[in-house]
């Protein structure tokens, strides 16, 4: 592909000297793509421009507004079913226009009412895409003031194409993208590397950025789903499948660890509560025995009571006693501070 490209930039070299000895060559301009016509040039003739699918000309009414076509003729022409008019962004769109020659160049004439902030500039290079350039618009609309311009102003837009076609034989514009390759651009037209040199002169295609080339084909191109957009997709995706394949690894290895820790932390517990119940047992009896005790005096549990009822809870932990909210709140007086020991704990006596 290296070398096919090296080829190609010598092309231009050969194609000058070839036009340096021809004596024919009068032009001092550099090969360059040429929209040019001529006295006995074809009048006009049906060809087609190509149009990337661009915010806010993503649907086909849309772009079929823009461009004063039918849905229908540009369906047809990028073979889109009026049904399933879905169009992806990014995506190339063959755009069927009638041609002309205007004097010494070939345009095909799409009128545009101007929106706020628009200058011929700016309509020329995003929204027709550079398929034209403002100085071809200034000079084909000289009422105008370029630098205020009023909403609504209709402003005839000269879109560069060329009908030199013979029956078996399109020119379609093409606007050279800055990644473009010469190869690359051949393939996505199904077209040879040589023709669309030989067509545009041997031009440096370098130079053609952001510029309409002509690209001649023997059959209109079916163009593929736009190379950026589901490249960087799926890239994006492998990119989350790595993090997520990272993330889920690095985060089940601490669950692993987290888990093993849990287990064998209540299994230690487990055994120490078992050792504490044993060791509590004497003072279960010795609970019942108080309980009795503190039956026969209900307001005042003695001192030793109070100490041995703490531990005793600890005793219990394993068979929960369950209390209603009302007896709870009846024996601590509404969470009375009399009864708190501290945080959200609180000492109170229920049913003895
Ligand atoms: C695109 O078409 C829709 C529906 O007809 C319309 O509402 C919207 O304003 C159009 N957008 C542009 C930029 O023309
Ligand atoms: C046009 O699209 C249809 C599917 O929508 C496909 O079957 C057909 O081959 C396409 N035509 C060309 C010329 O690529
Ligand atoms: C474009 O419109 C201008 C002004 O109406 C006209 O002079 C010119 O001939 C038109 N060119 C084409 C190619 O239709
Ligand atoms: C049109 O060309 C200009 C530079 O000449 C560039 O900045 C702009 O991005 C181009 N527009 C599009 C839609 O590629
Ligand atoms: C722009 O044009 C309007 C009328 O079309 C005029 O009133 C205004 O003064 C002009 N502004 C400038 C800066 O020329
Ligand atoms: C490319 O063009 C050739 C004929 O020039 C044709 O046989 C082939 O089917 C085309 N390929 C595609 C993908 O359209
Ligand atoms: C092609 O054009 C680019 C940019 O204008 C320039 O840098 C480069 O040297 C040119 N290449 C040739 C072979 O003329």
């Amino acid at each position: 592909m290296k070398l096919i490209s090296m080829a190609f930039s010598f092309l231009p070299l050969l194609a000058l000297s070839l036009f340096l000895i021809s004596i024919n060559y009068v032009s001092t301009t550099p090969a360059d793509t040429s929209f040019t016509c001529s006295a006995d040039s074809p009048p006009s003739c049906q060809t087609y421009l190509t149009f990337r699918a661009r915010s806010p000309y993503t649907a086909l009414e849309n772009i079929s507004d823009l461009f004063g076509i039918s849905r229908l003729s540009i369906a047809e022409a990028s073979n889109l079913t009026l049904e399933n008019e879905k169009i992806l962004y990014d995506q190339l769109l063959l755009i069927p226009v009638t041609c002309s020659c205007n004097g010494n160049h070939y345009f095909s004439n799409v009128t545009y009412a101007t929106k706020t902030g628009d200058s011929f500039y700016v309509v020329a290079s995003s929204v027709f895409q550079n398929l034209t350039n403002y100085l071809a618009v200034e000079e084909m609309n000289p009422t105008l003031n370029p630098t205020n311009l009023t909403v609504g102003d209709q402003v005839i837009f000269p879109l560069s194409c060329c009908p030199k076609q013979n029956r078996d034989r399109y020119l379609i514009t093409y606007v050279w993208q800055p990644e473009d390759e010469i190869l690359h651009v051949s393939t996505m037209f199904n077209t040879s590397s040589y023709d669309v040199a030989n067509e545009n002169n041997f031009r440096n295609f370098t130079a053609a950025v952001c510029r309409p080339v002509l690209i001649p084909v023997s059959k209109l191109p079916t163009f593929p789903p736009p190379r950026h957009l589901p490249g960087s997709e799926s890239k994006k995706s492998k990119k989350h499948q790595i993090i997520f394949i990272i993330f889920g690894t690095t985060g089940s290895f601490f669950l692993f660890v987290l888990s093993w820790f849990l287990i064998y932390r209540y299994r230690s517990r487990k055994s120490k509560r078992i050792l504490a119940h044993n060791e509590s047992s004497f003072e279960f009896t010795d609970l019942l025995n108080m309980k009795k005790v503190s039956k026969q005096e209900p307001l005042v549990p003695t001192k030793k009571n109070q100490d041995k009822l703490l531990p005793e809870v600890s005793g219990y932990l394993s068979k929960p006693i369950m209390y209603d909210r009302k007896e709870i709140m009846e024996a601590t007086m509404n969470l009375s501070e009399r009864y708190r020991i501290g945080g959200a704990v609180y000492k109170a006596m229920i049913h003895g």
